[in-house]
């Protein structure tokens, strides 16, 4: 197995952890179409365990009763991630988290101009009273916090501060900064953690919470650990609100292989996870999707093969049986001698020079009539060299 060398310059800081909040099964499930019942949420629970997550936010428990009945199921079943539940900075939100039995609450509340002003129709100064009483309710009935202010990036930072620093004194213990619509850009979200990070003391740590509008929520994701968020929400697929979210199996790669930190994620079992969530979710895993698509590991272009065939780290980040992946060496339209040799090879076949010229020729020919090719079409080409057609 190999990984190729880590690109992280902050070397000292190699043995940082980095916490994983899973949240397929709150924000995941708010994807349009999508509707779990108990046992499947259950389910996907279990693998998010296994898989290692640190946090399972279960759900939303006021939403109706088969949520609520679903979270307190994962709350008893789970034992080795915390199970965290939503609810608004209400007290009945709060009751239902609390009756939930889930380990954890997650309180949210707006902070920005727009949704204290459209939406929630508080002044800045009430959406900081009612952040702080809910978060002492919550702590006075034993539940860890974790407090997420949503359309942060949004928010003006001085406010964002304000509230972080009155629920942190309020003893949450996890404060969020949610980029709810997807706005944020790498050097913004990096500038608005180290601001946080400078403007609110006291013992918590930072997580980011990012939305993939613009395509750039596993990027956000990275800037705000990069600039010193030690938690990152992501969800399996990037399942989530419209775009959806970070994707966990790119974000906690990317956290691992290229940034060099740590997470309890066992990597060997992401794609099982995976494929259990596109089934659940009734989703087509792209081919070309990061660490889990069909493609992530599959090489076609005759100079790609031959690096491979050389040495994989030519052309692969990381040896994909760490994410429990298989390589494949595709035939087609830009392959070369090597991957034709490699190929005969595999089926017992001795490649002569003339051999691998017909069915390199053979192959491209076919691959320009659109024609896909695969392990079957190179015995037929073979059986047409031997003359059994
Ligand atoms: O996107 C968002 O703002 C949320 C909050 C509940 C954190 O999902
Ligand atoms: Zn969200």
């Amino acid at each position: 197995m190999y990984i190729a060398p880590t690109l992280n310059p902050i070397k000292d800081e190699k043995e940082k952890y980095i916490r994983i909040f899973d949240t397929t099964l709150r924000d995941g499930e708010q994807m349009p179409g999508v509707s779990l019942k108990p046992s499947q949420k259950l389910e996907i629970a279990l693998a998010l365990e296994e898989l290692g997550v640190d946090s399972i936010e279960a759900g939303f428990p006021i939403t109706s009763l088969g949520e609520f009945e679903a979270i307190k199921m994962i709350a008893r079943e789970v034992s080795s991630s915390e199970v965290i539940a939503l609810a608004r900075s209400v007290k009945d939100d709060i009751d239902r988290v609390i009756d939930s039995d889930a380990d954890a609450i997650h309180l949210f509340i707006a902070t920005s101009d727009i949704h204290m002003k459209y939406k929630l129709k508080l002044s800045p100064q009430q959406v900081i009273e009612r952040a702080v009483t809910s978060v002492e309710y919550a702590r006075t009935h034993g539940l860890i916090v974790e407090f997420s202010a949503e359309d942060a990036t949004r928010s003006n930072p001085e406010f964002l501060a304000q509230v972080f620093q009155a629920v942190v004194n309020a003893g949450a213990s996890r404060i969020d900064i949610a980029d709810t619509v997807g706005v944020a850009y790498p050097s913004l979200m990096a500038r608005l953690v180290n601001y946080i990070k400078n403007n609110v003391k006291g013992d918590y740590i930072i997580s980011v919470h990012c939305h993939d509008d613009f395509g750039m929520a596993v990027a956000n994701s990275i800037a705000g650990i990069e600039a010193g968020a030690s938690q990152v929400h992501a969800t399996i697929l990037g399942v989530g609100e419209r775009a959806g979210n970070a994707a966990l199996e790119e974000v906690t790669a990317a956290i691992k292989f290229i940034l060099g930190y740590n997470t309890r994620v066992r990597f060997e079992n992401i794609n099982r996870v995976a494929q259990l969530v596109a089934e659940k979710y009734s989703l087509v895993i792209p081919p070309n999707k990061a660490i889990v698509g069909h493609n992530a590991f599959s090489h076609e272009s005759g100079i790609h093969v031959h690096g491979i065939l050389s040495h994989p780290l030519t052309y692969e980040p990381i040896d994909p049986s760490i994410v429990g992946a298989e390589r494949r060496i595709v035939i087609g339209k830009h392959s070369g001698r090597h991957a034709i040799i490699f190929i005969l090879k595999q089926l017992g076949y001795e490649p002569s020079n003339d051999i691998v010229d017909f069915v390199l020729r053979k192959v491209k020919e076919l691959a320009d009539q659109g024609i896909k090719i695969d392990y079957r079409t190179i015995e037929d080409i073979i059986r047409e060299v031997a003359g059994d057609k």
